[in-house]
C-alpha cells in the first residue's frame, strides 16, 4: 500500500528529524523540508541509517514561496503539513527581532498560501508552553489564558496561533490544524545517531549539563536557588524528544481521521514538574556521572515554575508519553557520548 505523504518542514532539526523517524515507522511517507539554518546534513543520514531508507528532501527555504510551490508541485499528493520550521533561541530573538518575525510568521503564511493553492488542509504545528508566560496557577491547562511574551520568539508563538485560529475558522478556509505547545523537549533518539546539536554554548540546560559531565565544560551554573519552589530552582516539565516525536504522529492522524475540531490545541508534556536540582540528581542517577555544579543568579525572563496538565491530551488526543526523567536523561548522555566518538 502506498504511504500518505506529509511534509515536514524543518524536517532535519532536532523535533523535526525525531518525528521523521516516529512518521516513517508509523507507515506514513514524510517528505523533509530544510535550509539547515539551524541544524545539518548529518541528521538526514542518521534519520536514514535508522529507517534504512532515503527519504526524500528538499533544502530550500520555507519563505521562498515559488522554490514551495515547486515541492508541492513536484511531490503531487502531500496530505498533511508538520510545520517545524522555525528560529527557536529567546535570547537571540530580543537582539534580532526582524528575522524572528520574518522566518517564523512570514514562513506560516507562506506555508498557509502554497497548501491552499495545492488544496491541502491539515497542519500540525509547532508551539511552545511560553505562550503562558508566567502562570498564576499550576500545572497549566490549554484554558489557561496566555500572557504578553516577554521575547519576540514567544510572540513569534502566539502570533502564529492566531493567525491559524482566524485561517481555520474562515468559512471557506478549510484549514484543519492541530497546535501542539511543547513543554521542554530533552535527550534523543535510542540509537544515538540523532539528537540535539546546539551549536557554541548550550543556553538549554540538558546539553549544557551533559557537555560538563564530558568535560568540555568546566560546570553548570544553576540560574538561581532562591524561587519560591520547594528547592528554590526552577521547575520545568521535561518531555522525551521521542514521546513529543510521536504526538506528532498522533496529531497527524487525528486531522487525516477528521476526529476533532477545526482547530484544536494540546498541550505537550509528562505532567511532572522538576526542579534544576532534581534534574541534576536524576542525570547523575541515570548514568553514573558526578556533575560539577555550582548556584549562580537568576537568569533574567526565567518563569520560576510551568509543567503541564496533561488531561487533554490523554483524552481527546490519545497521547501519553511513555518516558521517564532518567530514562530521558540516559538517551541523552549516550548521544553526547555518540557525539564525541565522532
Ligand atoms: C531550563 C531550566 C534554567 C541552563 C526555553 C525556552 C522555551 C523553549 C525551550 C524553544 C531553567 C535552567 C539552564 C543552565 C540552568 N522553547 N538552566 N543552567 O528556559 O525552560 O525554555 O527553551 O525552543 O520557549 O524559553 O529551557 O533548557 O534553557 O532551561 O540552571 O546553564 O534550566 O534557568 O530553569 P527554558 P532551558
Amino acid at each position: 500500500m502506498e504511504r500518505t505523504k506529509i511534509l515536514v518542514t524543518g524536517g532535519a532539526g532536532y523535533i523535526g528529524s525525531h518525528a521523521v523517524v516516529e512518521l516513517y515507522e508509523a507507515g506514513f511517507q514524510p517528505v523533509i523540508i530544510d535550509n539547515f539554518s539551524n541544524s545539518q546534513q548529518s541528521a538526514l543520514a542518521g534519520v536514514e541509517e535508522i529507517l534504512g531508507v532515503k527519504i526524500p528532501f528538499h533544502g530550500i527555504d520555507c519563505n521562498d514561496i515559488e522554490a514551495m510551490r515547486a515541492v508541492f508541485a513536484e511531490e503531487g499528493s502531500l496530505k498533511g503539513v508538520i510545520h517545524f520550521a522555525a528560529y527557536k533561541a529567546v535570547g537571540e530573538s530580543i537582539q534580532k527581532p526582524l528575522e524572528y518575525y520574518q522566518n517564523n510568521v512570514g514562513s506560516l503564511l507562506t506555508l498557509l498560501q502554497v497548501m491552499r493553492e495545492f488544496g491541502v488542509a491539515s497542519l500540525v504545528f509547532s508551539s511552545s508552553c511560553t505562550v503562558y508566560g508566567v502562570p498564576d496557577a499550576l500545572p497549566v491547562t490549554e484554558q489557561t489564558p496566555t500572557k504578553k511574551a516577554n521575547s519576540p520568539y514567544g510572540a513569534t508563538k502566539q502570533m502564529c496561533e492566531d493567525i491559524l485560529r482566524d485561517v481555520a475558522a474562515a468559512p471557506a478556509g478549510g484549514l484543519r490544524t492541530i497546535l501542539l505547545r511543547y513543554f521542554n523537549p530533552i535527550g534523543a533518539h535510542a540509537s544515538a545517531k540523532i539528537g540535539e546539536l546546539p551549536l557554541g554554548v548550550p543556553q538549554n540546560l540538558i546539553p549544557y549539563v551533559t557537555q560538563t559531565a564530558a568535560g568540555i565544560r568546566e560546570k553548570l551554573t544553576i540560574h538561581g536557588n532562591t524561587y519560591d519552589t520547594p528547592d528554590g530552582t526552577n521547575i520545568r516539565d521535561y518531555v522525551h524528544v521521542v514521546d513529543l516525536a510521536k504526538a506528532h504522529v498522533v496529531a497527524v492522524q487525528r486531522l487525516l481521521d477528521g476526529t476533532g475540531d477545526t482547530v484544536e490545541t494540546f498541550n505537550v508534556g509528562t505532567g511532572r514538574g522538576n526542579s534544576v536540582l532534581e534534574v541534576v540528581q536524576a542525570f547523575e542517577r541515570a548514568t553514573g556521572q558526578k556533575l560539577n555544579y555550582t548556584i549562580g543568579p537568576p537568569r533574567p525572563g526565567d518563569v520560576p515554575a510551568i509543567y503541564a496538565d496533561v488531561t487533554k491530551s490523554v483524552q481527546k488526543l490519545g497521547f501519553q508519553t511513555s518516558s521517564t526523567l532518567e530514562e530521558a536523561l540516559a538517551s541523552a548522555w549516550k548521544w553526547q557520548l555518540s557525539l564525541a566518538n565522532g
